[in-house]
């Protein structure tokens, strides 16, 4: 994305009541919780990222899972990885919708929980079921994971958590108590360029921050991706079109939406590019990576500008 051409888009302000509170009862349930798994977004690690969190946390056990992986690519997965490790922070990248050792991954979890116990001075393992909270902002794919974590393996009978509206205590079997919460964002977006990200994966809704204007974001996005990237010939193009309005006519073209007119849909034709884009099939690829020199933590680029 052209970072530099957004910064005179101002930022929308969103930010719903029902996050506010959700918001507010996480700090709470914060103190309760042996161990922290935040979800983020594999194509965009820091804009997906909670900036309020760690603020909230201090020396809780702490563990960030790129969840999405099947969606970023592997070069930017390690140089993800790379950039949080130089932080301390490690890094689990997954696909929620394909777990094959979900007890694996939850005992990693229980083990960062019972490692930083010891580090305490702890002498004695906890008594009680290890209270793990699964904490991301929406659509990151905290009900995926956590139907995952969940299917047979829940100790009381009751409906599998779907959209997680409420926060919810869900036990496992193991010495588990899963903290599954609601999806949310922080109050101040700084960046036009983040929440732009968060618009593309689905995070922000999209009539949020306008339909078509995500359209031509997508088409920043995409055009600046590696040669040989980026599927174009979804939408039967040869090669990257010159701008944005060539490109959402040639995706109104290729799936036939028309105005009452006859006019191209441009309108529909972003939304059904951002559809095919969230699905995967446009290709693998990160909206940003690590800036190559820094690793404090206070920059990344955009993999395009
Ligand atoms: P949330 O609770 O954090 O809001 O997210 P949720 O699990 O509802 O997931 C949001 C969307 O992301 C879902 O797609 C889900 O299938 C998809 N998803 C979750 N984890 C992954 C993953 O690791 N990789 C990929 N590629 N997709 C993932 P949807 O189209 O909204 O619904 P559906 O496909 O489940 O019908």
């Amino acid at each position: 994305m052209d970072e530099q051409g957004l910064n005179h888009v101002p930022l929308t302000g969103w930010y719903p009541g029902h996050m506010l509170k959700a918001g507010r009862g996480m700090r709470e349930l914060l103190r309760l919780v042996d161990v922290v798994v935040e979800l983020v977004d594999a194509r965009a690690p820091r804009s997906s990222r909670n900036p309020e969190l760690p603020e909230m946390l201090p020396g809780k056990p702490f563990v960030l899972v790129a969840n999405k992986a099947d969606l970023a690519t592997a070069e930017g997965m390690e140089a993800w990885r790379r950039w949080f490790r130089a932080q301390g922070i490690s890094m689990q990248p997954l696909d929620s919708r394909h777990i094959r050792e979900a007890e694996r991954l939850v005992l990693s979890w229980k083990q960062v929980a019972a490692g930083c116990r010891r580090q305490r001075g702890a002498k004695r393992p906890l008594n009680r079921p290890v209270r793990i909270m699964i904490a991301g902002i929406p659509n990151v794919g905290k009900s995926t994971l956590v139907n995952h974590l969940v299917a047979g393996r829940r100790v009381n009978v009751g409906p599998l958590p779907g959209v997680t509206r409420h926060t919810q205590w869900v036990p496992l079997r193991g010495g588990v108590d899963l903290l599954d919460t609601p999806g949310v964002l922080w109050p101040h977006i700084r960046e036009k360029a983040h929440e732009l990200r968060l618009g593309l994966i689905g995070s922000i809704p999209d009539d949020i921050v306008g339909v078509e204007f995500l359209g031509e974001v997508l088409w920043q996005a995409l055009r600046g991706q590696a040669p040989g990237r980026v599927c174009w010939d979804v939408f039967a193009l040869a090669a990257p079109p010159a701008t944005a309005a060539e490109f959402l006519d040639a995706v109104a073209r290729r799936r036939g939406l028309l105005r009452a007119g006859g006019d191209l849909d441009r309108e529909r034709a972003a939304a059904a590019a951002l559809r095919e884009y969230r699905e995967g099939r446009l290709g693998r690829f990160c909206l940003e990576m690590p800036a190559e020199t820094d690793s404090s933590g206070d920059e990344a680029n955009a993999v395009d500008t």
